[in-house]
């Protein structure tokens, strides 16, 4: 294990490290990360001393087909870590961890060959947000309105990811399907070649999404247009 005051970004110090030959299970801790990564090229904000950054090696010898599970498998472990600190949190897909709709947690994989970086994002203390995510982002603290420990955090999640990464897919797809707030709300994916709208109704066998109209999802960027029961309101 790697804990560093700083670093560029934990993902490319386990790429780094992976490729020197690191086992599964090595983990990097970063209190700080000057070039934090986030999905679909975005950078990742986290100001110094409070957030939950962390990398952790995987070696997976799983069907190809299974590989997207892993970030599934570790939202919900996610989930389950908040929820034992009776914090409600939900998934936006593929693996946007949120509390009543605003982002608090995000998950990059990062693959060389066999070897899977599962970065994970946790805005935990975080006090304000810049002007351009304010809207659309959250923190633990901000959300519940107390301050929360961070490695305790960590060792629930590490807990709980090992449960269902041991056992893929196993109870990914169920439990995921359970703490999904995607799932039967209408949704805007912002695709490469497109906006497609439409009620996202379930996960196939490898995460990808299933649009109502038969169109089979397996990268993106949603944004939910409407809640689960808000119809016709
Ligand atoms: C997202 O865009 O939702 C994914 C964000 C992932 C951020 C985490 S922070 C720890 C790890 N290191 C990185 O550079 N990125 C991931």
């Amino acid at each position: 294990m790697r804990f560093l005051a700083e670093t560029d970004s934990t993902n490319l110090d386990a790429l780094r490290w992976a490729s020197e030959g690191a086992h599964e299970g090595c983990l990097v801790v970063a209190d700080y990360q000057r070039a934090g990564r986030g999905r679909l090229g975005r950078s990742w904000f986290a100001p110094p001393g409070t957030c939950l950054l962390f990398t952790l090696i995987l070696r997976p010898r799983i069907d190809a087909s299974h590989l997207g599970l892993i970030n599934l498998a570790a939202a919900v472990a996610l989930c389950e870590a908040l929820a034992d600190r009776e914090v409600e949190s939900s998934i936006k897909w593929p693996n946007d961890v949120n509390l009543a709709d605003r982002k608090v947690a995000g998950v990059l994989s990062e693959h060389d060959g066999g070897v899977v970086c599962l970065g994970v994002g946790t805005n935990v203390n975080v006090a304000s947000f810049p002007d351009d995510i304010t809207a659309s982002a959250t923190s633990l603290s901000l959300h519940e309105g107390r301050e929360f420990d961070r490695l305790a955090i960590l060792v629930d999640f590490l807990a709980r990811f090992d449960l269902l990464y041991r056992d893929l897919p196993g109870r990914v797809p169920e439990e995921f399907r359970r703490w999904c707030g995607t799932l039967g709300t209408e949704v805007r994916v912002a695709l490469p070649e497109g906006t497609l709208e439409g009620r996202a109704l379930d996960i196939d066998s490898t995460g990808a999404l299933i649009m109502e109209s038969g169109e089979v999802i397996s990268a993106g960027d949603v944004v939910h247009l409407r809640q689960r029961g808000e119809e016709g309101r």
